[in-house]
């Protein structure tokens, strides 16, 4: 369930279907769809495999499986590192999402009615500020820092639990309101047709890449929470379980944004702020108080979502740095809460008072996104595989998938060619393409 907890987040809801928007729709999910299952969870399954053999957090993982070749674990601190940008780029969402939720259950959403030009007018003028986006951050990172250091464990997977089905029968509930709007079936088809002549290179490049966020792979998160699996668990059902609820969920995000973009006379291709400009006209269709307490709700849920996320790359951090600095775990977190929530502050705020503050021409936001999707993960991912298939020793990783023996693991032979042959060859070409064109 935690692991399930750190896939489904703003990946599924936020991210997915403006990366989907931005790179042509139907054509965008097949592609999306097929990498998410032939390599994002064959990614996780290698992860759970490393952590669980392992039982250490990344870096150490990769050195104690392999004692003689010490340099794999630069691996892991390329997931690390990786972790470290992610996060930042979270906690900026996270804040809108967290800041939404206020501005849900104080009637604010809701006096701007139908009119998809004020909400979207509204929601630049938000994210281009400079002070609320960084308080409701602030206030986010804090809120991770405080549930890490009382315990992951009672807290928020109980919450997690009951919360997450909840989520899903929000968005049904929003998927069905979207799709009795007028107009709504050009928004079906322009995710469920795929145009292929709309998808280029760099689209395929953001599949994998999207396809690895929202399953938390490529850096080294699900090394950790593999680390913390039971013996006696099937690593091979535990990932299916996972990849299939995330692609759901993104898939059920998809349906419930895209007929209200086409019914609202919005752009697909809206960016970051896609989401939270389309949400806020379904709800307020729904009328009245019904509005107000769906999107609250709603807000409310997708701020617990992302907090369980954020929960996953903060705890991944900071173990890590309790095993390097062997500081004390309250010591270790506050250190790198401290130093998310600068350089948040920074992506943040490039999205208005400093987008003079550019990188390749990219604002400083459009750069760590782009890090966070299209270079690093692939890149730790392809180490990850390269390590798990060539140099840790098969009969470990049989073992570990058989538990011991156990289990019959009839997909074995399938699953060792994608992690030899097709997975490290997908992104290698992948990369090398998109780097090239
Ligand atoms: N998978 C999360 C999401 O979809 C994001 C995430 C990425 C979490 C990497 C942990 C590690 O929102």
């Amino acid at each position: 369930m935690a692991a399930v907890g750190s896939a489904v987040g703003l990946g599924n809801i936020w991210r997915f279907p403006y990366i989907c928007g931005k790179y042509g729709g139907g054509a965008f999910l097949l592609v999306y769809l097929c990498f998410a299952f032939g390599i994002g969870m064959v990614l996780m399954m290698s992860e759970f495999v490393i952590g669980r053999r392992s039982r250490h957090t990344p870096m150490r993982a990769f050195a104690s499986l392999s004692p003689r070749r010490k340099g794999w674990r630069y691996i892991g601190l390329l997931g690390i590192v990786t972790c470290f940008f992610i996060l930042s780029q979270y906690f900026v969402i996270s804040g809108w999402t967290l800041s939404y939720f206020f501005d849900a259950v104080t009637g604010r959403l809701a006096t701007m009615g139908q009119d998809a030009a004020a909400i979207g007018c509204y929601f630049t003028e938000f994210s281009t500020s400079a002070s609320r986006p960084v308080v409701f951050l602030t206030v986010f990172a804090l809120l991770t820092a405080v549930v890490i250091l009382c315990g992951v464990q009672k807290g928020i997977e109980a919450v997690s639990k009951v919360l997450m089905p909840v989520l899903v029968v929000l968005l049904v509930v929003l998927c069905i309101r979207s799709l009795t709007l007028p107009g709504a079936s050009r928004g079906l088809s322009y995710l469920f047709s795929p145009d292929f002549s709309k998808l280029s290179a760099e689209g395929v490049l953001a599949a994998l890449g999207q396809a690895m966020f929202s399953l938390s792979v490529g850096m080294g998160v699900m090394i950790v929470y593999g680390s913390y699996i039971p013996a006696s668990d099937d690593l091979f059902r535990t990932s299916m379980w996972i990849t299939a609820s995330d692609v759901l969920i993104a898939v059920l995000s998809g349906v419930a944004i895209f007929p209200a973009v086409f019914s609202c006379g919005l752009e697909p291709a809206g960016g970051p702020g896609l989401s939270y400009c389309v949400l806020p006209n379904v709800f307020n269709s729904m009328g009245g108080v019904t509005g107000v307490v769906f999107s609250a709700i709603f807000f409310l849920l997708l701020s617990i979502a992302a907090l369980t996320s954020s929960i996953s790359l903060l705890e991944a951090l900071s173990a890590w740095l309790v095993e390097t600095l062997r500081t004390r775990r309250f010591v270790s977190t506050l250190i790198i809460v401290a130093a998310e929530i600068a350089l948040a502050s920074i992506v943040s705020l490039s999205n208005g008072m400093w987008s003079h503050l550019q990188v390749g021409g990219d604002t400083f936001f459009d750069f760590v996104d782009r890090l966070n999707s299209i270079y690093l993960p692939p890149l730790c991912a392809f180490g990850t595989v390269l390590f798990f298939a060539w140099v840790m020793p098969e009969a470990d990783v049989r073992d570990e998938l058989t538990n011991h023996g156990v289990l019959r693991a009839v997909y074995y032979p399938v699953f060792r060619f994608i992690v030899r042959w097709l997975a490290p060859l997908a992104l290698v070409v992948v990369f090398l393409t998109s780097i090239l064109t």
